[in-house]
């Protein structure tokens, strides 16, 4: 398996399917992995799945969350190589964004700022993604691109950036892995003791209670009940739109639960379909 921090070394082995990451690399970015090294098998795609490691400093609004994300290279090239990765692209700050011709920002398309979700309390970190996101796409010039779920915002922000800016990359979304508790994997994970670690399960949980409600308002007052620990800061706790993440939800359309919760200084954010099967 190629490390490189070069996208010329990255593209001379051919069209490939992109996992962008920031590393500290868990079970749940493996499973991202095997859908791009199985994509790329599909579409007979010379360069296989290529995964970026690269901790974007223009997407943390919190200058020590960047520094104390976890770094960890060495473990994060053995669970590429496992999971069949054909390179690491592990491009330096200069490569992202040289001094003489800063990468745009593009423009921000609307379900970044959807109300009372992630820019209410981390405003500016979807520029910094798209950002990233955007020059990343223009360095290696993948065929085909592989988000999580985890990070539902996230998802539909880059599949909306991809479709207005015209780019050439099939996004794709890859399922959430859990813990067997239910816990959704995050490198922040790591953060949690183990009294918070016990109250985190509490995320999944209230979202799985409000799966069968009846109604959003139903499901919402289900959440904020079983949300309401004095551990747990709960900075959203809702359910929309899942495509806009507009609170106005059309009969018929798919629906998202979204939450976003502090537990000490760890922030974690979950989301489900709703309503659960
Ligand atoms: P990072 O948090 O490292 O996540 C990389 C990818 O892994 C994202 O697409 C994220 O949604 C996915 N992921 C995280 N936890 C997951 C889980 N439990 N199950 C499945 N997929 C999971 O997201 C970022 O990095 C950055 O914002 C990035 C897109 C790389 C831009 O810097």
């Amino acid at each position: 398996m190629l490390r490189t921090g070069s996208p010329q070394e990255i593209q001379l082995h051919g069209p490939c399917v992109l996992v962008p990451t920031m590393g500290a690399l868990h079970a749940g970015h493996a499973a991202l992995i095997r859908q791009g090294v199985e994509l790329a098998r599909a579409r007979h795609l010379a360069g296989g799945c290529v995964v970026s490691i690269f901790v974007n400093p223009t997407q943390f609004n919190d200058p020590s969350d960047y520094a104390r994300y976890p770094r960890t290279l060495d473990a994060d090239a053995q669970v590429c190589c496992e999971a069949g990765a054909s390179a690491i692209f592990e491009p330096s700050v200069e490569t992202i964004y040289p001094a003489e011709a800063p990468p745009p920002v593009p423009p921000l398309p609307r379900v970044a700022t959807s109300p009372g979700l992630e820019d209410a309390f981390r405003p500016g970190h979807f520029a910094g993604v798209c950002q990233v996101v955007n020059r990343l796409f223009s360095l290696i010039a993948p065929h085909a691109a592989v988000f999580g779920e985890k990070d539902w915002q996230q998802l539909q922000v880059i599949t909306a950036m991809s479709r207005s800016l015209g780019l050439p990359v099939e996004i794709h979304p890859g399922r959430t892995v859990r813990e067997p508790d239910g816990l959704a994997m995050s490198s922040r994970n790591r953060f949690l003791k183990p009294e918070e670690r016990t109250v985190a399960v509490a995320i999944s949980e209230a979202m799985i209670a409000c799966g069968g409600c009846e109604t959003p308002e139903q499901a919402e007052q289900v959440l904020r009940t079983r949300l309401d620990r004095p551990e747990l800061h709960v900075e959203y706790a809702v359910v929309r739109d899942a495509g806009t993440l507009e609170s106005t939800i059309l009969g018929g359309r798919p629906c998202r639960t979204l939450v976003a919760a502090r537990i000490g200084t760890v922030r974690l954010i979950d989301n489900m379909p709703w309503p659960l099967d």
